[in-house]
């Protein structure tokens, strides 16, 4: 039977039925896009293994299901498989972005076993060459693509995803090819949102024009491909990059939980909603009434700086472009509903 309580708080389309949970802000790589390196604030911040399973608690009574264990690099946490194992076995459905590098036989073995349901891995060039530069790191092309490896070996759901950038873009369809030839999913997209409020540099890493609509048509043709009947084809470019939906869900159905343990509507956000070590998770979620709101009471930390182009999927690019927030997507009620239906289901 459904409980009532959550079916009615499903209804007011107030359940963060999904959540990301950045464990560290910390990174073995430095790749050139990346949100969460500058904010890189070290092992210190970062919230204890029985914290996270603290907060884990919270967020189960308050109805999330589907929950995303990110970072910075998630597996440089000595306890990262503990984090995982609890997560699997609280019942959560647990995605992991990962990018694989220190990800070995044993460990894709473990995590497979526990029940992550999927590994997103992050792969920024076909060519040594081109990842190493993206990633500024030496040897991160052979280490994803040996962690990737281990966990096709071990039987793991994985999809790959490449943000597409002026320096990269060219070795993209390459990328696809090579996780064709490994028998695993790929996505990209050329969505680049602001590392931080006015970052100046990150509009000249993005694409423009044709080379853009290059890149949203060749993730077309991949969704095509994979769906079977015409009706099913992606109609918006936000179902085609799969990076934002048309809408913003933070505040009535999604939360992102910071690796200081601070509460934000995403995770590319700079202004918190409040610190989870200051107060429970349950009343920071009341208290959190969704985006426009932060975005009404963060001008200082969001001044314009962003170019429009990628604008419109994501309301945080939108106010740093404009000054003008969008109201959250009208989905997220069916979308509780649908989660809500998954969960009673797995028990
Ligand atoms: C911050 S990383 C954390 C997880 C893991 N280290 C990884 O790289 O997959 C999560 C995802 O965010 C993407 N990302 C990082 N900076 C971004 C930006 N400025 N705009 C859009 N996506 C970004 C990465 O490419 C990666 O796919
Ligand atoms: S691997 Fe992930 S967290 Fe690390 S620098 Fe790259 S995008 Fe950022």
């Amino acid at each position: 039977m459904i409980p009532q309580s959550l079916s009615d708080k499903i209804d007011a389309g107030r359940v963060p039925v999904s959540m990301q949970l950045e464990i560290t802000r910390r990174c073995n790589w430095r790749c050139v896009h990346c949100y969460a390196i500058p904010k890189d604030e070290g092992v210190e911040s970062e919230l204890s293994t029985q914290q996270i399973y603290d907060l884990l608690d919270e967020a189960w009574d308050l109805g999330t299901f589907m929950l995303s264990i990110t970072g910075g690099e998630a597996t440089l946490r000595p306890d990262f498989v503990d984090i995982v194992r609890y997560a699997c076995e609280r019942g959560f459905a647990v995605t992991i972005f990962t990018n694989a590098s220190l990800i070995d036989d044993a460990m894709a073995r473990t995590l497979v076993e526990l029940g992550v349901v999927e590994f997103q891995v992050s792969v920024l060039g076909a060519s040594p060459e081109v990842h190493e530069r993206m990633a500024q790191r030496r040897g991160s092309h052979a280490a994803v693509w040996a962690g990737v490896r281990a966990l096709v070996k071990a039987g793991g759901n994985v999809l790959l995803k490449s943000s597409a950038m002026r320096d990269n873009a060219h070795e993209i369809a390459e990328i696809h090819a090579q996780a064709d030839q490994l028998g695993v999913g790929h996505m990209t997209t050329p969505v680049l949102l602001p590392r931080w409020p006015g970052d100046p540099e990150i509009d000249g890493m993005r694409l423009k024009g044709e080379a853009r609509k290059e890149i949203i048509d060749l993730q077309a043709g991949w969704q095509m491909a994979l769906h079977a009947s015409e009706d099913e084809h992606p109609r918006s470019e936000h179902e085609i990059s799969g990076a934002s939906s048309p809408g913003c869900r933070s505040g009535t159905s999604t939360m992102s939980i910071g690796g200081n343990g601070k509460v934000y509507p995403c995770n590319t956000h700079p202004a918190d909603v409040g610190d989870t070590r200051e107060r429970s998770l349950k009343e920071i979620w009341a208290d959190f009434s969704g985006f426009s709101q932060v975005m009404e009471t963060d001008d200082a930390a969001m001044e314009p700086g962003a170019i429009a182009d990628d604008a419109f999927t994501c309301p945080m690019v939108t106010y740093s472009a404009r000054k003008e927030a969008r109201s959250p997507a009208s989905q997220r009620v069916a979308m509780g509903k649908l989660s809500l239906g998954a969960r009673l289901i797995r028990g």
